[in-house]
């Protein structure tokens, strides 16, 4: 163990974050509807019909197998999940509520009892063993019901639908839930529509228009959802939620430079802007007039987006981006999820991702810096091909690697001066991988024993991080 020469501040929220859809199972249980993430095929498949336009939402089990359905039985298993979590030390966990559990097809009047039973008792489950919960009302998991009807969030009545769900939830959970996300990575819409906003794209030309006009019903929907927690659990706090990625000039050619700064506007801080500063900004309006973007927007919106901001900025971060105005075909395409061209100065992950931890601090003090509002990092790891030895060990010191390097980084963005409340590691325990529908692209620090053939038992298993985290959480990052 290393001495890390950094201290975080007391009180600092150190843990795990996972997604209900990649983690629960029981698909059909419980009185649960059918989500989006229950219709994704896992594997290769999957990355290529979230990046194309025209997905049926049809299953189709002779091609397909589909993770999410079981992925690691949480449901079943919460209990001893929770208590290996509480092991590791962890002050908070990061879950999401499957909007489907609550509202089987999205638009009932009335919510599904055992739904929300499940998650008193997890909520339960977790305070017992003094673990704060940080709730996100939706993570990419929207009723397929509600994407089949109505063509999910390029329609105004998800509004309603979802007003009426986080009524539900705040008002069930006020004593049991202080802090709540909204959207997860509500900024990777224009990305990849399918997740956030549950809808492919009628076709590429219509993409972003129809993606903005997502976005904008989900602006509103957020500040609806932050002023009736305000209202309901009034020492809530609740944040926005975004994929960060920094954006890097490729060199100092001017016009690269201006290429990279317009992409994260447009990327990075458009989203935030709005819900966080609760206006749109200056900026975007030349983008939607080059991009034929035209928003329909009702009497009110403004004023809801106004009132209805966010109390702290969480966000993802996995990799930077470096950009270029003219690339060519070589430079494009190498496997980092947000795009850009292969920067020199880094390595990737076995998915292509780029590892930079410099960015971290980077993406830090530049949200710090436009925004001065408290910062959460809720999603940061290494996803990669974990084996187990024959002594039954799994040795994965290149995540310990990983994360040692990321949490130094939030250390050096502290001495800085940014204001950060805590760090929930993604994935802390195995589970399906989002963007491919995999288990062998393993985040965890507790090893679950499931693959991508079906086979394996679903026992947990301690890595070797885990007993690196414990440590980490014990000194309060002190020792790396
Ligand atoms: C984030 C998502 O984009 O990245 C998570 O919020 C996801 O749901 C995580 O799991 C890691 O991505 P992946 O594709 O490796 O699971």
């Amino acid at each position: 163990m290393a001495k890390s020469n950094l201290s975080f501040p007391e009180g600092f929220l150190w843990g795990g974050a996972t997604a209900a859809n990649q983690l629960e199972g029981a698909y059909k249980e419980g009185g649960k509807g059918l989500n989006l993430a229950d219709v994704l095929p896992g594997g290769k498949a999957r990355l290529k019909l979230l990046s194309q336009a025209g997905f049926d939402f049809e299953m189709d089990t002779t091609k397909y197998s589909y993770p999410n359905h079981e992925a690691i039985d949480f449901y079943h298993r919460y209990k001893e999940d929770i208590a290996l979590f509480a092991e590791m030390g962890f002050k908070v966990f990061r879950l999401s509520i499957a909007w489907s559990r609550i509202f089987p097809n999205g638009d009932e009047l009335e919510p599904n009892e055992e739904g929300l039973a499940f998650y008193d008792r997890v909520f339960d489950e977790l305070h017992k063993h003094g673990i704060e919960p940080l709730v996100t009302i939706a993570h990419y998991e929207t009723p397929l019901h509600l994407i089949k009807e109505y063509g999910g969030w390029k329609n105004r009545k998800l509004v309603e639908f979802f007003e009426r769900y986080v009524k539900v939830i705040f008002n069930r959970y006020k004593n049991k839930v202080k802090y709540w996300l909204t959207f997860n990575e509500i900024n990777g819409a224009t990305h990849m529509p399918l997740f956030g906003l549950g809808f492919s794209p009628t076709s590429e030309e219509t993409r972003l228009q129809e993606s903005f006009q997502g976005l904008h019903h989900q602006f509103v929907a957020s500040a609806i959802a932050v002023k009736l927690g305000h209202e309901i659990i009034p020492e809530s706090q609740i944040g926005c939620m975004l994929i960060y990625a920094p954006v890097y000039a490729y060199d100092s050619n001017p016009e690269n430079v201006m290429y990279a700064q317009q992409e994260s506007r447009i990327f990075n801080n458009f989203c935030g802007d709005v819900q966080v500063r609760g206006e749109y900004p200056s900026f975007i309006n030349r983008y939607f007039r080059e991009n034929d973007i035209d928003i329909a927007m009702e009497d009110g919106d403004l004023e809801l987006i106004k009132e209805g901001t966010v109390d702290f900025i969480s966000f993802s971060y996995y990799m930077s981006r470096t950009e270029k105005k003219k690339k060519s075909p070589e430079e494009v395409g190498h496997g980092n999820l947000v795009g850009g061209i292969k920067n020199p100065f880094l390595e990737a992950s076995d998915w292509g991702w780029e590892i930079d931890p410099i960015g971290l601090r980077i993406s830090l003090n530049e949200l710090y810096d436009r925004y001065q509002v408290p910062l959460f990092v809720v999603e940061n790891g290494l996803g990669a091909y974990d084996k187990v030895e024959e002594d039954g060990s799994v040795r994965d010191d290149y995540r310990i690697d990983y994360l040692r390097e990321h949490i130094r980084a939030m250390g050096e963005a502290i001495d800085d001066g940014v204001e950060l409340m805590g760090y929930t590691a993604w994935g802390c325990i195995d589970l399906v991988s989002a963007s491919s529908g995999e288990y062998a692209k393993r985040y965890g620090f507790i090893y679950v024993d499931k693959h991508d053939d079906g086979s394996g038992t679903l026992d947990r298993k301690r890595k070797k991080s885990f007993f690196w985290y414990q440590n980490v959480i014990e000194t309060n990052g002190e020792e790396l």
